[in-house]
């Protein structure tokens, strides 16, 4: 049997396309080889948000090409958002690579692979623009599964290349993506994430009907049977309307946690990133959550030097990550994108500051998530429980409604929903101890 290996970079979105092309391949007869040096097609399902993945990508590439000179019938398929920016150039930087695609063409990578042989000419980038609703799946999670309400991006983010790889937004629509709810449900699923860019934005372009309006899909997947969490991301602050505030705040099975990508704290350098709002909108909306959805857990995305961003600038978003409070904060140093708007700007910000900001940024966030999570010690949080801890085996590992993992003592099974008493924090974990009784 010809065996695939598929190396993901990036989001939750690009993890569960692999899903999706790993499905594709087993349903072309393939199997999953567990390392790359045992598979006869390798798939690299790329990301481009900043530089890093681009640089890891290249060390992989060096390696299939190595191989591909031993064993010139290997397969060697580069595909997502780095595939689809670098579309003209990719098969001139790597003459070795048989198949390109981008995230929209997965739903073609079966005829372009099939059996050895290429429905796309060797060197030709392989394109399809379609939502890819329906597709056979392979799911790498057995009690939680993604499902992706709509692909693209109609925002126009200086900094941010997405757009560009991902096109316009189209929502999928709703009774697709209650069915997928309802499949999962079946299938032992108990929690189930939204994927979309703008998740909060899904239905602007659908036409008229009973449910085209993210907090009413909120509330329709609540009343899927057995399906007893409900994530979502990543929702713009800008989409958020008092109707999926409402929906969060009532529905049952809706998770007590909210990313709420910030970027920067200054009003002006939000501005330059043309994100639409400002500190005051951003703090004020901070506060309606805090205020509708009692006990919510806020996580945000923050970027440090942006291209002329002073240090008053990047003290307003050390002011605001310390204002808001969050539970956790993915950090980025700002990496300029060729094609994006920020890249071409003067005053881009040189390294060391933005290492030093960096830093900085980290001791907030560290601090607040700390003093958050250290505020939960004594609670007792309900629990799914994942497997067992990454760090202990001897410790099982869950997360809580909230989305902090916990690594804890006790006896219960993958999939079980438990109580957890909290007995010690970091700034990204917590311990504790199950009870006895299990919920469900
Ligand atoms: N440089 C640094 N961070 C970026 N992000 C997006 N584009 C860039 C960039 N060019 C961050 C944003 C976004 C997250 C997914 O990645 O914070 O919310
Ligand atoms: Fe995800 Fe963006 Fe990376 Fe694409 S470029 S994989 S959308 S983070």
């Amino acid at each position: 049997m010809r065996r695939y290996h598929v190396t993901t970079f990036g989001c939750q979105m690009n993890t569960h396309d692999s899903e999706r092309i790993k499905g594709m391949l087993e349903s072309l007869g393939l199997g999953e080889a567990h390392v790359q040096a045992d598979a006869d097609v390798l798939v690299f399902n790329t990301c481009t948000i900043r530089e890093k993945p681009d640089t890891r990508l290249a060390a992989y590439l060096g390696d299939a090409a190595a191989r591909k000179r031993q064993d010139p019938e290997l397969v060697v398929a580069v595909g997502g958002c780095y595939a689809e920016a670098q579309r003209d150039r990719i098969f001139e930087r790597y003459p070795f690579v048989d198949v390109a695609f981008g995230p929209g063409s997965i739903p073609h990578l079966g005829d372009w692979i099939r059996a050895g042989g290429y429905a796309v000419p060797r060197g030709k980038f392989g394109t399809h623009e379609t939502f890819a609703a329906t597709l056979p799946m392979h799911r790498e999670r057995r009690f939680s599964g993604w499902v992706q309400v709509s692909m693209g991006c109609n925002s126009k983010c200086a900094y941010c290349i997405v757009p560009a790889v991902r096109g316009r937004e189209q929502s999928r629509a709703p009774d697709e993506i209650v069915e997928e709810v309802e499949a999962l449900a079946r299938d032992g699923v108990k929690e189930v994430t939204l994927l979309g860019q703008n998740v909060n934005s899904w239905g602007r372009d659908l036409a008229p009907g009973l449910v085209t309006e993210f907090g009413e899909l909120l509330r329709a997947c609540d009343a899927v049977d057995g399906i007893e969490r409900i994530r979502f991301t990543s929702p713009h602050p800008k989409d958020f309307r008092a109707p999926v505030i409402a929906a969060i705040a009532e529905c049952d099975a809706v998770c007590e946690h909210v990313h709420l990508p910030l970027q920067s704290g200054s009003t002006r350098i939000l501005k330059a990133m043309r994100c639409t709002y400002s500190q005051e909108r951003y703090l004020a909306l901070a506060d309606r959550l805090r205020t509708a959805i009692p006990d919510v857990a806020l996580g945000t995305d923050v970027i440090v030097g942006f291209p002329g961003e002073t240090e008053d600038d990047f003290r307003a978003t050390l002011e605001v990550v310390d204002a808001v409070g969050f539970e956790s904060a993915f950090t980025f140093v700002y990496s300029p994108r060729a094609g994006t708007e920020a890249a071409a700007m003067p005053d881009q910000i040189a390294e060391d500051v933005k290492r030093e900001r960096m830093e900085r940024l980290v001791e907030t966030v560290q601090k607040g998530a700390g003093a958050r999570n250290r505020g939960r010690v004594g609670s007792t949080e309900e629990v799914l429980v994942e497997g067992p801890s990454r760090t202990d085996p001897a410790l099982l590992r869950g997360r809580t409604r909230r989305n902090t993992t916990v690594n804890f003592r006790g006896s219960s099974a993958p999939g079980q929903l438990v109580h957890v008493v909290i007995e010690g924090a970091t700034s990204t974990t917590l311990r504790g101890r199950e009870q006895v009784m299990a919920l469900v």
